[in-house]
């Protein structure tokens, strides 16, 4: 017999912010690790697909999953240690992460501000590296722990074996998070004493010179964050969505400069390796896409980068508007455009 914590033939719409129907053989509720050890042991669990989630917000369900999805809700956040210059925070899988964030203000340890408002759990958030407004969660990150759910044992990822990069991660690199390799069970975070604000992000530092802020406190720019995102980002509880639908792609210095010389208007961010980042909301915007609605779902109005279901979407709708998105792009700009979210399919076809 299968434990209580696991439910069987689950409706998946509410388990991913975009609200796609779906359902999963089994569904269980992870609150504590030890739940997790005894369900990897359990002879139901050998040899099936599953897949780690945590609130479903950077998720795209392309159909029916006959595996486990392991719903990761282990909450848990804590001081663990300070010392001359950094505090040391551990924060559990399930914690979602902008109320996380909020806490460690109310505590009086900034650093995170930036961060505030993303939605999805802190076991989720180095996976894909979560970040904006200037921050990313690997600048905080010291380590996390997992469980490797093919051989029951625990492992200390240090930060610097995660191999974080833009929307990225040893993870979605080895493919782990698709698989189902490992859960993560705990992140570590590490806030420096020495706080700075971080207002280099154009929209943060028009809205605060535009508030007549010259030092702002860490309150004031989650507030200033909070206020932006609402602007743009639309509530999934409203309308449902999983945030910026495509990344922002990187292209070589030779393209980006010849696209700015017919485009001056084109944003363009430099890289440390020599490419050149571009605003994909751009892009689309100017193909044509801001706004448009294809089937039951658009891109949206506010934010051209996230891709709305306007109601009783399906994933085949969600499949043509990222095709016809994509090809528009590439046929005015060149430049092609890769989905942001992570693809839970059970050998359904990829975007
Ligand atoms: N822009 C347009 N049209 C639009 C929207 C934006 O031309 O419809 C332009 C803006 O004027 C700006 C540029 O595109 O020059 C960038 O826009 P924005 O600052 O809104 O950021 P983004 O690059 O579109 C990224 C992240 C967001 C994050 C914001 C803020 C990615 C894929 N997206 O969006 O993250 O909130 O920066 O830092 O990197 C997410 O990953 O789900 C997400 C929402």
């Amino acid at each position: 017999m299968l434990p209580d914590f696991v439910a069987t033939q689950v409706e998946l719409t509410p388990y991913n912010t975009l609200a796609l129907p779906a359902r999963a053989a089994f569904l269980a509720r992870i609150q504590r690790v030890e739940q997790l050890i005894a369900l990897i042991q359990h002879t139901e669990f050998a040899g099936r697909r599953r897949f780690v989630l945590g609130s479903g917000s950077n998720l795209l369900v392309a159909g029916d999953f006959d595996g486990f999805i392991l719903h990761l809700c282990i909450p848990g956040k804590r001081w663990i240690g300070e010392d001359a210059e950094h505090i040391y925070l551990a924060v559990a899988a399930g914690e979602n992460w902008s109320d996380f964030v909020a806490w460690t203000l109310d505590c009086g340890w900034p650093g995170l501000e930036n961060l505030i408002g993303i939605p999805g759990t802190a076991g989720a958030a180095p996976i894909q590296n979560i970040g904006a407004y200037g921050a990313e969660v690997g600048d905080f990150l010291q380590q996390l722990t997992a469980l490797d759910l093919a051989r029951g044992e625990t492992r200390i990822f240090d930060v610097r074996d995660c191999a974080l990069g833009y929307r990225d991660s040893l993870f979605k690199r080895e493919g782990w998070h698709l698989s189902g390799r490992y859960a993560i069970t705990e992140i570590v975070l590490r806030l420096p004493k020495n706080w700075h604000a971080r207002t280099r992000y154009g929209e943060i530092a028009e809205t605060l010179a535009r508030d007549g802020i010259q030092t702002p406190t860490p309150a004031q720019i989650a507030q200033v964050v909070t206020r932006l995102r609402a602007c743009k980002i639309p509530d999934p509880r409203q309308l449902p969505n999983a945030g910026s639908f495509f990344q922002n792609p990187k292209v070589s210095a030779e393209l980006a400069a010849a696209l700015r010389h017919t485009h001056p208007q084109l944003p363009c961010y430099p890289q440390p390796d020599g490419s050149v980042k571009l605003a994909a909301a751009w892009l689309i915007e100017h193909a044509g896409w801001k706004g448009r609605n294809l089937g039951m779902v658009g891109m949206h109005e506010k934010q051209a980068l996230v891709l709305v279901n306007r109601g009783g979407a399906s994933y085949h709708d969600v499949q043509n508007l990222s095709r016809a998105v994509r090809e528009a792009v590439f046929a005015r700009f060149g430049v092609s455009l890769t989905p942001e979210p992570v693809l839970l399919a059970d050998g359904g076809t990829p975007l």
